[in-house]
């Protein structure tokens, strides 16, 4: 017999995206022998460097296995210093930074630690889906501004002042951004910057997770290093997870004013206890260790990139354009709306597209709709060449398929 679980209020609105729905699916379809080819996660294929294992592994015969300080260990605290000032000219105290479990956290703890009913966090679309849910979970409101592909899907200054309100708390802005791959250069964060200048109450977390995936040859550029009058209330946030390889270590970081990381602190301090000790010695190793991973993984990146994107257009209605950061495609895919599979049904949405992929083609891909931008799919290009040759193959004859 099973108990009815009720639920607190503050899940009604949050339910599991149509992108884990399929991810489900998925894994149905694999342990029933098809051969699925993942584009939809976020995880890349390369290995966590070497020397970043040798250090966890080192920490743990040391005996590094107890909680650690709740803000993360000195030494972690140290080289997210010391990176920020190496990859940006940011400088932060130690009380200004804290070491989390993932970014994930440290962006929930920000939202949940500032948060009251009826406050707004403006969300760039397209967006990395979490943001919204984890303001709605604080009690916030989540309001989404569209990005128009015209504009390289950025935000654009006059659409940032035409959607702030009194109630206005955040705004996100994450570089290179995930989903579209558009990457702001220091004039397009100085013209959001400058209407932030004239709002003084609204903060900005500066989401930076994949600032080391940009095809420029140099780290994204982040807001409080462009525009320092913003530093006293701009929440810096990265991670490792992208840059290294490092997705499931689970370690993220936050860099500003003290008086909102010691809150964060406290929340981290009540819920999680800290992050992995292990996984933070494993931090210090990539973050302190030789850099050259970084380069050699963006060149070997970009050339996947040019060539999925050659494949995707190659397929009837499809369409993308390179991005510049990141290691997701944005494919518009208007061109197969309204068009019918074999088995008679009508793709009306880029969420029947996906279905269709994974049935028909055994392919996963990411529904825009999850993304705040429709019809478009996202696909990875974080993929074995062998993966992005077999998946354009499948892509090109389910596209051919439809009637
Ligand atoms: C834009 C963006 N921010 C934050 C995260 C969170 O990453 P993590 O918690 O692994 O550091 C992700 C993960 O994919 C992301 O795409």
């Amino acid at each position: 017999m099973s108990a009815t679980v009720i639920l607190s209020p503050r899940m009604s609105g949050i339910k599991p995206s149509p992108a884990s729905v399929l991810r489900r699916r998925a894994r149905e379809l694999r342990a029933a022998g098809r051969d699925i080819i993942e584009l939809s996660s976020g995880n890349l294929d390369f290995p966590t460097p070497e020397h970043v294992i040798a250090a966890a592994h080192q920490a743990a015969l040391r005996g590094e296995t107890r909680y650690t300080d709740v803000d993360g260990t000195p030494e972690l605290k140290q080289a997210v210093q010391a990176a920020l000032r190496r990859d940006h000219r940011l400088d932060y105290r130690l009380d200004e930074i804290v070491v989390t479990s993932g970014s994930t956290q440290a962006l929930f703890n920000a939202l949940l630690a500032t948060l009251a009913p009826g406050d707004e966090v403006i969300i760039p679309a397209p967006y990395w889906a979490p943001y919204l849910d984890q303001v709605r979970l604080a009690g916030g409101t989540p309001v989404v501004v569209p990005c128009a592909q015209n504009n390289g899907f950025k935000l654009r200054a006059e659409d940032l002042q035409a959607t702030i309100s009194p109630r206005t708390r955040w705004v996100v802005v994450n570089n290179p951004v995930n989903p579209s791959g558009a990457l702001y250069s220091r004039e397009d964060l100085s013209e959001i910057a400058a209407v932030l200048l004239r709002h003084p109450d609204i903060w900005v977390l500066a989401d930076g997770l994949y600032e080391h995936i940009a095809f420029s040859g140099a780290p994204a550029p982040t807001l409080a290093a462009v525009e320092p009058r913003l530093k006293p209330r701009t929440l810096t946030v990265s991670g490792p997870a992208k840059s290294y390889a490092m997705m499931g270590w689970r370690i993220g970081y936050a860099a500003g004013p003290s008086a909102l990381i010691r809150e964060m602190i406290t929340i981290q301090s009540q819920t999680t206890s800290g992050a992995s000790s292990i996984s933070q010695a494993a931090a210090v190793a990539a973050l302190d260790g030789a850099q050259d991973v970084l380069a050699e993984r963006a060149v070997i990146l970009r050339a996947r990139r040019d060539r999925f994107a050659e494949l995707v257009n190659g397929c009837a209605g499809l369409s993308c354009t390179p991005p510049e950061g990141t290691f997701y495609l944005l494919v518009g895919c208007a061109g197969v709306i309204g068009r019918r599979a074999p088995d008679g049904k009508v793709i009306e949405t880029d969420r029947d597209f996906s279905a269709y992929l994974l049935e028909e083609a055994d392919v996963v891909v990411f529904p825009g709709e999850d993304l705040g931008l429709s019809p478009y799919i996202r696909v990875s290009f974080a993929n074995p060449p062998a993966a992005i040759e077999e998946a354009g193959r499948r892509l090109k004859r389910a596209c051919e398929a439809l009637q």
